[in-house]
């Protein structure tokens, strides 16, 4: 087993998960950093309908011949305890985070262990989300000691951005995609330090942009894309306040998908890739994600969209019902003919001080050249 460890970097929060369910809350009512994992307006048929609708002009899916890339599993990527974000502590379904000058306490429902920290140190935290303990419901901040606003400054390795605090739990931020962050922007230097020739960027469900930044800041030019107006607005914003806003990051709200299919027929090419995608969400124009129907589809047309001097296509997947085998499975086969590499495990938070334990967050897989 191969630990690929971030060391000591500055992190942010957890993911949009999968996006809110079908039927949990009224559609076209997104609040900021309610990505558009919106919920579907009526109806679980009507989302099924959607979805059906969606797919109907879509071909078969068309797999790549040739050999597998090789494989690496499982391959663990730990988040460790870092000046602008650390796990305090975990246990009995939720988690003590420190977000750069706050600490912030929320559900987790793989915290199945007991806690380390004596209550007053769980009950001292700066902001405390109460609600619905399902990984997609709604619910309010609570700031024990005085009232906090709506934002407040995050660093991500030197970058400036704004975390939120978001009726669905996050902060703008999963402090776990720090590794792939890492890995992109080395992958970015090395090639430009090898070449010279600009290397392109695509991230798609981007969210808050700090992946997009990163690359830009590391030299790349960047196609972002998310299907949320509101979480492109925070991107922009981020884009800003990190004094990046004059690099070439083209900022685009519409459906992953759609985007896909249509750079695939316009010839467009990327030199990496990354895929964060939802378990559910909604396009723009009221598209259906669904991950397990979807991901084929669309990473085949990722394939397609490679460049002729490609560097890695890393896809994340916050679905419990997955495996990173599946994952892993389904990369070797969008991948034949390529050669490289698929690496695929988890990505865990280590927490900090003694005794440490790792709370698991997601899991990956993605194709690396070599
Ligand atoms: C899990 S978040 C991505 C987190 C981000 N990559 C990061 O690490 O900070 C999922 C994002 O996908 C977006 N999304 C949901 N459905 C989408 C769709 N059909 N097309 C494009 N983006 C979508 C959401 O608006 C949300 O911003």
């Amino acid at each position: 087993m191969r630990n690929d460890r971030s060391k000591g970097r500055p992190q942010p929060d957890r993911r949009e998960r999968s996006s809110t369910p079908p039927g949990k809350a009224p559609a076209g009512k997104a609040r900021h950093g309610a990505p558009a994992s919106e919920p579907p307006p009526a109806r679980r048929e009507s989302v099924e309908e959607i979805a059906r609708e969606n797919r109907r002009d879509r071909p078969p899916v068309e797999w790549p011949q040739g050999a597998r890339p090789a494989f690496s599993t499982p391959v663990i990527l730990e988040v460790e305890p870092g000046t602008d974000y650390a796990l305090v502590d975990s246990g009995d379904g939720e988690k003590l985070e420190r977000y750069g000058p706050l600490v912030i306490r929320r559900p987790e429902n793989q915290a199945i262990w007991p806690r380390r920290l004596a209550p007053g140190r769980w009950d001292g935290a700066d902001a405390i989300f109460t609600g619905d303990t399902d990984e997609e419901g709604t619910g309010r901040w609570r700031f024990p000691a005085e009232p906090l606003g709506e934002t407040w400054p995050m660093r991500e390795d030197g970058l400036a951005y704004l975390g939120r605090f978001t009726s669905f739990r996050h902060v703008g931020v999963f402090p776990e995609q720090t590794v792939h962050w890492r890995f992109m922007t080395e992958t970015i230097e090395r090639e430009r330090a090898r070449s010279g020739r600009p290397v392109r960027v695509l991230n798609l469900f981007g969210y808050t942009g700090l992946a997009s930044l990163l690359a830009a800041r590391a030299g790349a030019e960047v196609t972002h894309v998310d299907a949320s107006k509101r979480a492109i607005g925070w991107a922009r914003e981020n884009a800003e306040l990190a004094g990046l806003s004059d690099r070439p990051v083209r900022w685009i709200c519409e459906d992953a998908v759609r985007y896909a299919e249509r750079e695939a027929r316009r010839g467009s090419s990327y030199d990496i890739i990354l895929l964060d995608p939802p378990k559910f969400g909604r396009g723009p124009k009221g598209e259906v994600w669904q991950l397990f129907e979807d991901l084929p589809h669309l990473l085949v047309l990722m394939r397609r969209l490679l460049s002729d001097r490609p560097l890695a296509l890393v896809l994340t997947a916050y679905s419990i019902r997955s495996s990173f085998y599946s994952l892993s499975a389904l990369m070797g086969e969008a991948m034949r003919g390529l050669g490289g590499r698929v690496e695929s495990g988890e990505l865990v938070i280590r927490e900090e001080g003694k005794d440490a334990r790792h709370l698991s967050t997601s899991l990956f897989s993605r194709w690396v050249s070599a």
